[in-house]
C-alpha cells in the first residue's frame, strides 16, 4: 500500500491547533478534580497521549478496549468491552477520550459501562466527529471538529491495522 492513495484531510499544524484548543477547554474543567483519563483503544492511542501531555495538573490514565461483532459496528451489533479499566472509579471525574465517533455504537458502549461505575462525573472527549453517520445519540463534550462521511486513516486511525502512525488525518482512495 503506496502513500500515493492518500490524501491529507486534516494536517499536522491543525491538529495541534484542535488538540491545543481541546486541552484548554479540558484544563478549565478538570485541573483541580484530579481525574480517570480514559482512552478507547487502540484508535485513540495517540490523541490521548498528546492530549495529556498538554495537561499540566495531575491525572490518572487507564484504557478500555472494545470488540464488535462482524466488521465494525453492523446496526444491531452490540460492542462488547475486551479491556476493562484497572482503576477503580467510583466516586471519580472520569474523562473518556475516543479517536472518532461514527455511528455513535462503540462510545455509546463505553459510556454505558463506566456510567455503571458510579463515576462522580463521565464526559467524553473525542478528536473527530462523523454526525452523518450517526445510529445512536452521544453527547461529545469536548469535539475537535466534525468531518464529512468519508473513511480516514492516521493519528491512530486504521485500515486493517495500517496507517496508525501517521502524523496526519487521510482520506485513503478515491474518496
Ligand atoms: P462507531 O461506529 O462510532 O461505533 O465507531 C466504531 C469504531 O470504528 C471507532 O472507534 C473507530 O475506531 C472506527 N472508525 C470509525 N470511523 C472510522 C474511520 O473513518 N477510520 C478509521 N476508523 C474508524
Amino acid at each position: 500500500m503506496t502513500s500515493s492513495r492518500l490524501r491529507v484531510l486534516i494536517p499536522q499544524d491543525e491538529i495541534s491547533r484542535l488538540l491545543g484548543r481541546l486541552a484548554e477547554e479540558v484544563s478549565r474543567d478538570y485541573r483541580d478534580s484530579d481525574p480517570v483519563v480514559i482512552g478507547i483503544l487502540k484508535g485513540a492511542f495517540i490523541f490521548m497521549a498528546d492530549l495529556v501531555r498538554l495537561l499540566d495538573f495531575p491525572v490518572q490514565v487507564d484504557f478500555v478496549r472494545v470488540a464488535s461483532y462482524g466488521a465494525g459496528t453492523r446496526p444491531g451489533g452490540q460492542p462488547r468491552l475486551t479491556l476493562r479499566p484497572h482503576l477503580p472509579l467510583a466516586g471519580r471525574q472520569v474523562l473518556v477520550v475516543e479517536d472518532i465517533v461514527d455511528t455513535g455504537h462503540t462510545t455509546a458502549a463505553v459510556l454505558r459501562y463506566l456510567e455503571r461505575q458510579r463515576p462522580a462525573s463521565l464526559r467524553l472527549c473525542a478528536l473527530l466527529s462523523k454526525p452523518s453517520r450517526r445510529e445512536t445519540p452521544v453527547v461529545i463534550n469536548y469535539l475537535g471538529t466534525n468531518i464529512p462521511d468519508l473513511f480516514v486513516v492516521g493519528y491512530g486511525l486504521d485500515a486493517a491495522e495500517r496507517h496508525r502512525n501517521l502524523p496526519y488525518i487521510a482520506v485513503l482512495g478515491n474518496e
